[in-house]
């Protein structure tokens, strides 16, 4: 009746702990035999061939040739780095424990480009990846953001379309920067509800001055649950206490040269001379209504976001990375994230993009990282208890004991749901689904594709529009196709007459008209990166 645990030491079978591969003083192969020499292979004489016997030969250099792992599809530069969260307190609104007041609880961040291979250079124009493993006593939570607060697309099924558009073009493999080139361009002009987004990517937000200095948001709208069981909707944002920096495009492009590596190692620097990056975690808490929809903004669409002079954020929690990786394999590459790594408390909405996240992430790591058992790899591990009845399959570390793993049995199972209502127990909050028709379509309310950006622009300051229009001309002008430069002008027209006409005269290109009459919009002056405040102690 005991329930069997993960735990791969063998307590209960006598087999002897996981090797960690470097135990004892002495060099042995993987099979634990000593070695007395590791820069000879074994040869028929010392001129002769290699022999095919030479076992510590072929177990060292088939080991060498399966070192390398795909990369992730997208994300796949990026640093880590450890730390731990504490909480101010959130009970009004989510029963999640590490969000109880005073709760500390430990994690793992990472931050990336979207784009660049793994080798690529830190301080491109590009989204910044900005994912957080809450290990919880509750099971782990993932919050998998970004540095900017809305998406390319609203669907999740146009996300292999705009990568394919935005990663360097099939034939020739460049560029590795994001956005100069044609089919990103191509892209966002013709689906546009991109716009939004590439204007931040425009803005100085595409080049950040370090990891430290940037914010990151949840994007989607999330449903949190207390523990009287009333919901609310939610946004995340991380609040650098740093405040937000962004590089200059030229500052950009010469350490890209100088030192590629730029921003990872200001955040290792950072961390090891004890100047610990640290973060507030804020809610914007709105409303829960069957309408989803907030001053105007329909809560379910990822290209837009809720202005903070609505929905001021409420910090709950503090974020301090104070430990860099060990081994950056281990750690940066092998961790998994995954936005449907929930706990009790935090649950998802409708949003098309998330739903389709919510698909995507064990698929692209079950490929990455090779079947299904990389929730047992250590930095994915859970740090609450884990009883589940999934059993074998590649890589498995675990010894599971018993024999009959299905619940309810009759045999060494016990009984996994207590009886009443335990309030750590993940919680589907059960919200009505409407009574629709399957369509593949979505809501008019996801049709204003230009109002927002509008909103972005004319809440710059000047010299953060003198950046973006300087930005929009030099990525333009990579641009070969004349039609596309023309088409993304006429969007930018439907934006703003005064930012297309500065563009297109850069380009030497004629101003069109606009097609859809720009709105008038309220500016938010917490858009700009200027004249902000901070959190402070
Ligand atoms: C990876 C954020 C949309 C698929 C990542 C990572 C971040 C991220 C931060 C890197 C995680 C890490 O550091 O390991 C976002 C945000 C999105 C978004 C904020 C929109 C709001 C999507 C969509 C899909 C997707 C719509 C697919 C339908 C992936 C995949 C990876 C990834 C396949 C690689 C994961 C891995 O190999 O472990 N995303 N993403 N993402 N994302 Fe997204």
């Amino acid at each position: 009746g005991t329930p069997e645990t993960r735990t791969p030491t063998g307590a209960t079978t006598g087999l002897p702990p996981a090797a960690n591969g470097q135990q004892g003083a002495f060099l042995t192969t993987a099979q634990g035999a000593r070695l007395r020499d590791t820069d000879h292979s074994l040869k028929a004489g010392p001129r002769g061939p290699i022999l095919m016997q030479d076992h510590h030969f072929r177990e060292k250099i088939t080991h060498f040739d399966h070192e390398r792992i795909p990369e992730r599809v997208v994300h796949a530069r990026g640093a880590g780095a450890h730390g731990v969260f504490t909480s101010y307190g959130a009970a009004e609104v989510t029963r999640a424990g590490f969000l109880r007041k005073g709760k500390e609880t430990p994690v793992f961040v990472r931050f990336s480009t979207v784009l660049g291979s793994r080798g690529s250079a830190d301080t491109v124009r590009d989204t910044r990846g900005f994912a957080t493993k809450f290990y919880t006593d509750e099971g782990n939570f993932d919050l998998v953001g970004n540095n900017m607060p809305v998406f390319f697309i609203q669907d999740a099924i146009k996300f292999p379309d705009i990568i394919h558009a935005g990663k360097p073009h099939p034939d020739r493999e460049i560029p590795q920067a994001q956005s100069a080139h044609d089919t990103f361009w191509d892209f966002v002009s013709l689906h546009t509800e991109a716009q939004h987004h590439a204007m931040w990517n425009m803005s100085d937000r595409g080049i950040p001055r370090s990891f430290r200095m940037m914010e990151g948001f949840g994007v989607h709208t999330f449903r949190l649950v207390n523990a009287a069981g009333e919901t609310a909707l939610a946004k995340f944002h991380w609040k650098p206490k740093l405040g937000v920096h962004s590089l200059t495009w030229e500052e950009a492009q010469m350490i890209s040269g100088m030192d590629p590596d730029f921003h990872r190692r200001d955040l290792y620097d950072a961390i090891e001379a004890g100047a610990y990056p640290e973060w507030e975690l804020g809610l914007q808490i709105v409303p829960d209504s069957p309408e989803e929809t907030f001053a105007n903004v329909d809560l379910l669409d990822p290209t837009k976001f809720v202005p903070e002079e609505l929905a001021p954020v409420q910090p709950v929690g503090m974020l301090v990375l104070n430990r860099t990786p060990t081994n950056f394999f281990a750690e940066t590459e092998q961790v998994a994230f995954h936005v449907g790594n929930l706990v009790a408390g935090i649950d998802v909405t409708n949003d098309p993009l998330l739903q389709g996240r919510l698909f995507s992430y064990v698929d692209t790591q079950l490929t990455r990282l090779a079947g299904p058992n990389f929730p047992q790899i250590p930095i994915n591990r859970p740090h609450a208890p884990v009883n589940d009845l999934l059993r074998d399959g590649f890589h498995q570390q675990a010894v599971h004991t018993g024999v009959a793993p299905y619940r309810p049995n009759s045999l060494d199972g016990g009984n996994p749901f207590p009886a009443g209502d335990d309030e750590n127990a993940f919680l589907d909050v059960p919200v009505t689904v409407a009574e629709a028709p399957k369509v593949r379509a979505s809501p008019v309310s996801f049709d204003d594709h230009f109002s927002q950006v509008r909103l972005f622009w004319l809440s710059m300051s000047p010299v953060e529009r003198e950046h973006i229009i300087r930005a929009y001309t030099f990525e333009l002008s990579k641009c070969y196709h004349q039609e596309i430069r023309e088409r993304q002008l006429r969007c930018l027209a439907n934006i703003d007459p005064v930012l297309c006409a500065q563009v297109a005269a850069g380009l030497g290109l004629p101003s069109p008209e606009p097609t859809v009459p720009p709105v008038d919009v309220e500016p938010s002056p917490a858009l700009s990166q200027l004249g902000r405040t901070w959190p402070t102690d």
